[in-house]
């Protein structure tokens, strides 16, 4: 029994639901969503499902001046059976803690953190689409509300989680992506705020997306802050090499990457299956050696949104890169393949991944 349990007020105006043939990402709002409000010397408080709508904030507010804010991304998947399934939200829970913590936004214990997400998804179970591929992609979202113009931690805030029922991020579903490796602007720098979940780290990157999207790619490969040599993670997921009978990603010890559940668990069966997975640190440079020397078998990326994502090739500099032939590679359809079905409950959950939504 949890010791959460928060006030529900339904819409009176329910909305159609989309086609689940046609969702795309992000499109579309449920009717409901969670809040809950921070006041110093009071604490979170008044934790409330309420109908999804535009909210007040003052112009004055912290976020919109200062960018306190962080936020996450998960999902709840319909079963064959009915039931709602999250992935690993305790996983979303702990990295906020991490989060709010470098943007000086107080703590939320990780209980009531899974408490909200699980009323918000009880509030609009109808809403999980059952349908392949798709699934209710659940944004909570923390952000400063005082009103104060001088520069420190305000002093309230509010805490949301919308929900999105969401098919395949990218259009055209599970395909070879064309990646663009950025040598110019730099997404995070040791000591900066690459491993948080913040608002802040997207908006410096988009300059770096019309770029990639100008040459015909999809999404942008970053590289390190310092020198642009190191790679770090593409856009909105980790990135994974295979290399003869290795598969490589980025390391976390750093600071500069963000701690993908999706990555931890890719990581995870890979392990299990007997690969031999290499977190460290290494050069765009040796990627482009080892593709050269035919030793470059498949890469992928990694995320809540993008869940396993083909990388089929790579503009880097003047070289252009086809990576297997440009076609789906093995390991990362094996690895689509297994994730849903486990997020799903369509395969065992050895892992204990999925918890369970009780309506
Ligand atoms: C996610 O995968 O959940 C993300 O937050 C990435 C992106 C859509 C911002």
């Amino acid at each position: 029994m949890s010791k959460y349990e928060f006030p529900v007020t339904r819409t009176a105006t329910p909305a159609a639901k989309p086609d689940p043939d046609n969702l795309g990402f992000g499109n579309y709002f449920t009717d409901h969503m969670f809040r809950i409000d921070y006041t110093e010397g009071k604490g979170w408080h008044d934790g409330r499902i309420i109908p999804y709508a535009p909210i007040e904030m003052d112009p004055a507010a912290a976020v919109l001046h200062y960018g306190q804010s962080v936020f996450e991304g998960l999902k709840a998947y319909r079963a064959k059976d009915g039931r709602i399934l999250l992935f690993r939200p305790d996983m979303n829970a702990k990295r906020t803690r991490n989060s709010n913590k470098r943007m000086s936004i107080p703590d939320i214990p990780e209980e009531l953190f899974v408490e909200a997400v699980k009323a918000a998804v009880r509030a609009d179970a109808d809403w999980v689409p059952a349908k392949e591929g798709t699934s209710l992609y659940l944004r909570p979202v923390i952000f400063g509300t005082e009103a104060f113009l001088g520069v420190r931690p305000a002093k309230q805030y509010t805490f949301l989680v919308i929900m999105s029922p969401s098919g395949s991020y990218y259009k055209g579903g599970m395909k070879p992506t064309k990646i663009f490796v950025e040598n110019e602007y730099a997404r995070s720098v040791q000591g900066g705020t690459g491993f948080a979940k913040i608002s802040g780290n997207y908006a410096p990157g988009l300059v770096s997306q019309e770029k990639a999207h100008a040459l015909g790619c999809d999404q942008v490969l970053w590289l390190d802050g310092a020198e642009r040599k190191y790679v770090e993670e593409i856009g909105t997921s980790n990135a994974f090499f295979v290399i003869d009978n290795e598969v490589w990603t980025a390391s976390l010890e750093l600071g500069t990457i963000l701690p993908g559940i999706t990555r931890d668990s890719a990581i995870t069966l890979l392990k299990d299956w007997g690969y031999d997975v290499k977190e460290k640190r290494f050069t765009f440079q040796e990627i482009y050696d080892a593709w050269e020397a035919g030793r470059l078998k498949e890469v992928f990326a990694t995320g809540t949104a993008a869940v396993i994502s083909p990388v089929g090739e790579f503009f880097w500099e003047d070289k252009h890169m086809v990576i297997h032939d440009g076609v789906i590679g093995e390991i990362s359809q094996k690895l689509f393949n297994t994730m849903s079905a486990i997020q799903r409950g369509d395969a065992e959950d050895k892992f204990g991944w999925t918890v369970e939504v009780e309506l």
